[in-house]
């Protein structure tokens, strides 16, 4: 008979307003693919505007004015109209809790509406006028940066502040704009003017379209601020996670060696699979990254990597130094990497090897070593978690290492076998040689893995603490 417990979970979940009508769709905070296709489906209903969350409409947006005196340029803008919002296309909305800032990048064509007065020289030309303005600024990158905090609302809920924004943009396809009435009807000079303004859009754009944005992006960095003052972070609270009894049935005094290698082991086949709610992605098979090396006269490429053979690892020990601060960890398996391979050069001045297959690498009882560095911080709730900060690892596979790659000289077996003799016999130079390269993308992945795992839970739920 198991029990299931469910662990609630500290924001690692962003709920969108809860019954809201415009909202179907959760997400974790780490995931910037759902954040921003979430943030896609409310771009109608946050430029029509939502009047009872105090969000002011956007499209149409209304500025009352705007006023450049720059280099000799002067121009007021009044009864601005900006539309174009509307159609924005959210390309990446993403959350970094740990540095608490947020970053959207979006785009859209915009056109705008005013009525403009002008004087002063425009790139050394005189210029002055008076009349209706109308501008269309073709495909428009945004990109916000904006640091938030996590603050309790009247009712005690936890929501997102955000604190300020910096923005950068981008016009990237162009601008036509149309000043009527310049030089109060002169069209002779109107039209140079106009040519002038057309064959340097691009340095206009970046010199006198930040006047502009300044005030269109405060309107927006204001919709966007109260409409997630209005999403408690309470709901996000509600998010659960399985976890077998066994796991948690027993908390371990931090300096209780023996206890910790014990719950180290039961915990073990959590990570085998992943944590698909915490962002953590199995550890059996582990996917890495490519290993690609180019070293004098000789180069590979190792893709499509993955490590088999933590789900049957060994926890040896588990210790915690609370005076440094570092979780020393020690297990061993057989491992088992499988990949793809191309190689091209000359290995230990005795082989021209060259070839593309498959490779197999088992490294049998691999023993490591990894000393995490952690530091004790507060969580929002101002509980303590154990943060991890870096890692270093020591590795010894002390059964030895068997290669074997297919398809090596292009398939020519007696020199194969002279390779992966050498290879097989001499694993120890092999592994001081080239080991470095892909272990410590191993050992990066648990350490991430075990980072999350550590800041998503308060240390007391899980040790006498
Ligand atoms: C979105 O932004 C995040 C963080 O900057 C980045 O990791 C991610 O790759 C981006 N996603 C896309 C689709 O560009
Ligand atoms: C851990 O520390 C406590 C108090 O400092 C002590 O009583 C206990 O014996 C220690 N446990 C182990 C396993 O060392
Ligand atoms: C990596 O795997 C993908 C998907 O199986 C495959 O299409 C690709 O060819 C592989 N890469 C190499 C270099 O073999
Ligand atoms: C090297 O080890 C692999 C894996 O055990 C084995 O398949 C292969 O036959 C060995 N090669 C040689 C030439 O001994």
């Amino acid at each position: 008979m198991e029990i299931i417990k469910y662990l609630p979970l500290v924001l690692m979940q962003f709920t969108l307003i809860l019954g809201s009508p415009f909202l179907t769709q959760k997400c974790y905070l780490w995931d910037a693919r759902c954040l921003t296709s979430t943030a896609q489906t409310l771009v109608p209903s946050l430029t029509a505007g939502i009047p009872e969350l105090g969000v002011e409409r956007l499209d149409t947006m209304y500025i009352d004015s705007l006023h450049v005196d720059q280099e000799g340029y002067k121009v007021d803008w009044y009864n601005i109209y900006l539309q174009g919002l509307r159609n924005t296309v959210i390309d990446n909305l993403s959350i970094d809790i740990n540095s608490k800032v947020m970053r959207l990048l979006f785009h859209t064509d915009v056109s705008v509406k005013a009525h403009y007065v002008k004087k002063g020289y425009l790139l050394s030309l005189p210029v002055a006028g008076e009349g209706e303005v109308n501008m269309k600024l073709k495909n428009v990158h945004m990109e916000f940066v904006v640091p938030f905090d996590i603050i309790k609302d009247v009712q005690g809920r936890h929501i997102i502040d955000l604190k300020g924004y910096q923005y950068w943009y981008d016009v990237k396809d162009g601008v036509d704009v149309v000043f009527g009435n310049l030089y109060y009807g002169n069209n002779e000079l109107s039209r140079k003017f106009h040519t002038l303004v057309q064959q340097n859009w691009k340095l206009l754009t970046i010199k006198y379209n930040r006047f502009l944005f300044d005030k269109s992006n405060d309107k927006i960095f204001n919709a966007i601020r109260n409409y997630v003052h209005s999403v408690p972070l309470d709901s996000v609270l509600l998010y659960y996670y399985k976890i077998p009894d066994t796991e948690i049935a027993v908390k371990c005094a931090l300096n209780d060696s023996v206890c910790l290698t014990q719950q180290a082991q039961n915990t073990l086949q959590l990570f085998v699979e992943g944590i698909p709610e915490l962002g953590i992605k199995k550890i059996d098979k582990l996917y890495i990254d490519d290993v690609i090396v180019q070293i004098p006269k000789f180069s590979y490429a190792w893709v499509n990597i993955t490590i088999a053979g933590m789900r049957n690892a060994i926890i040896d020990k588990v210790s915690i130094n609370q005076d440094l601060k570092y979780i020393r960890v020690l297990f061993h398996t057989t491992m088992i990497m499988e990949f793809d391979y191309i190689c091209d050069g000359i290995l230990m001045s005795l082989f021209y090897i060259f070839g593309d297959g498959k490779g197999h690498v088992t490294l049998k009882d691999m023993q490591m070593e990894i000393l995490f560095v952690y530091d004790i911080i507060k969580d929002h709730n101002g509980k303590h978690i154990m943060d991890l900060k870096t890692y270093y690892y020591g590795f010894d596979p002390v059964g030895g290492v068997d290669y074997y790659f297919t398809n090596l000289f292009n398939g020519e077996t007696e020199r194969t076998k002279l390779l992966l003799d050498l290879m097989n016999e001499s694993w120890r130079i092999i592994v001081a040689y080239f080991s470095g390269y892909f272990n410590k993308k191993i050992t990066d992945k648990f350490f991430t893995t075990l980072q999350i795992y550590m800041r998503s839970r308060p240390l007391q739920e899980y040790a006498l603490y």
